[in-house]
């Protein structure tokens, strides 16, 4: 055997001791071992396995982990999930008390800030978004280029990354002063352009922002207004859209929050990295999701067509939309905080003809083999779409409704990108199974 290494490189003694925080490698090509330090929380350094190679000459041993399932890309402090428990906190917070106890603005200064605002600290920050919640009007001329079916989502991001023109000092990325104002400005504006894209489909002129109103109340101000006078939506259905908002505000290294850390580690302005961040949230296996469960509610229409579906189910044929998660194993928290808010909006508007079928749908996939062994339960997305119908919104508004949230995770998130020293242009590595290098042919002789 020949000498190990360290995580370093360095040449380890064999003490033999046990309970040593590291990991021993052996590589049985050579016979060679090394050792590499085991970081909190059973994590080694990738880089740590680069010295493991047959000779000199080598690339060093690579992971190969398609979809980061087992990859941790940063340390964070903005969200912890635990995902076998159904555990979900901010800041240590646990989500069920911020939803109940909480409000939207406090929620996002919680997670920007890392701490909770003093009430001075949070009345400074409500104003300041208020004061940021209008937009240049030459976004609207942007928008009335779309056509009138354009869907909302895809208008929205459209309108941000249009934003960023306006504020070409919004690339200065490494001044936190001026990351502080992009931040306040996108928190601001975004309910602003995604009342925009929902008159625009609607053929309805703009509702500018009403200040006076909450941010969840002047978010619904600038969808539903109808002529003048003072706008004051039901109280029950302002809170549970604020709700809403909270249990979207963030969830750690999903799909689009990568995406948005990935287009920030190029130092790229915040309103770029995120549109991009909202495109990557658009897919139906992310935040397209609520989107698609009430297109599947409505497909199955009656509860005699349950049954087929599940069946088509377990044929592997479709999904069920709005069950499962790469991070829970167990009952989403905020799937139960979301059908409990249900029942509120539902004594205002009516109860929705397809909670029946939901409720079946889950009834029988707790029940079932298939989902019960493979640790399927419902996650955010799957009563969400249901309170949203209710409360009158198109089902295209629904990733817009996840969008508007999240704005404050991403941002969160990029900022703490950027703060972090340890982070570096996101490049990962390939496996290359491609042609050899082989010789052009001109066309005529193909
Ligand atoms: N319906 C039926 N089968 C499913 C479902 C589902 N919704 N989700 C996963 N499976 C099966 C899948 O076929 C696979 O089976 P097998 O082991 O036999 O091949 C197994 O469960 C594991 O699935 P996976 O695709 O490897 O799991 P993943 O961690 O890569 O995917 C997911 C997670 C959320 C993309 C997936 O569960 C899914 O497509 N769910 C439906 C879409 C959805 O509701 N997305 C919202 C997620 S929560 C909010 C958000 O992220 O924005």
């Amino acid at each position: 055997m020949e000498g190990r290494k360290a995580g370093n490189g360095e040449e380890m003694t064999d003490d033999g001791s046990g309970g040593k925080n590291s990991l021993t490698i052996k590589d049985n090509r050579t016979g060679r071992e090394y050792e590499v330090d085991i970081l909190d929380g059973d994590v080694i350094r990738a880089m740590d396995l680069r010295q493991i190679k047959v000779d000199e000459g080598d690339f060093g041993m690579m992971t190969y982990d398609p979809g980061f399932k087992n990859t941790a890309s940063t340390q964070s402090t903005v969200t912890y999930i635990d995902g076998g428990k159904g555990i979900l906190r901010y800041r240590g917070y646990p989500i069920e008390q911020l939803a109940e106890r909480s409000t939207f603005l406090e929620v996002a200064y919680l997670l920007l800030n890392g701490e909770l605002p003093s009430q001075s600290e949070l009345d400074d920050f409500v104003h300041e978004i208020t004061v940021h919640t209008y937009v240049h009007e030459n976004i609207r001329t942007v928008m009335n280029g779309f056509r009138y079916d354009a869907h909302a989502m895809s208008m929205l991001i459209s309108s941000v990354a249009a934003l960023g023109t306006f504020y070409p000092e919004a690339r200065n990325v490494r001044d936190a002063d001026n990351r502080r104002l992009q931040i306040h400005r996108l928190v601001a504006k975004m309910p602003t352009l995604a009342g925009f894209t929902y008159r625009h489909h609607q053929g309805l002129p703009p509702a500018y922002p009403e200040n006076e109103l909450s941010f969840t109340a002047n978010f619904l101000n600038m969808l539903f207004r109808i002529g003048g006078g003072d706008y004051k939506p039901n109280p029950v259905v302002e809170r549970a859209l604020d709700i809403l908002f909270i249990l979207h505000a963030d969830h750690e290294q999903n799909c689009s929050t990568t995406a948005m850390r990935v287009i920030g580690s190029s130092e790229a302005d915040p309103y770029s990295a995120l549109a991009g961040a909202m495109g990557a949230l658009f897919g139906p296996l992310h935040g397209g999701a609520n989107e698609a469960v009430l297109r599947m509610l409505q497909r199955i229409g009656t509860m005699d067509n349950i049954p087929s579906f599940m069946e088509g189910v377990k044929r592997k044929e479709e999904r069920l939309m709005g069950f499962g998660h790469r991070v829970y194993k167990a009952y989403d928290p905020r799937a139960s905080i979301i059908k409990r808010a249900a029942d509120d909006v539902f004594e205002v508007t009516g109860r929705n003809q397809l909670l029946d079928i939901a409720l079946e749908l889950e009834r029988i996939a707790l029940d079932d083999d298939f989902f019960v062994s493979r640790n399927l339960y419902p996650n955010v997305d799957f009563y969400s779409g249901l309170i949203y119908e209710a409360l009158g919104f198109p089902v295209e508004m629904f990733p817009v409704l996840f969008a508007i949230p999240r704005t404050v995770g991403w941002l969160a998130q990029w900022d703490e990108l950027l703060k972090d020293g340890e982070q570096s242009i996101a490049r990962p590595r390939q496996i290359f199974n491609g042609a050899p290098a082989r010789d052009f042919v001109l066309v005529e002789n193909r």
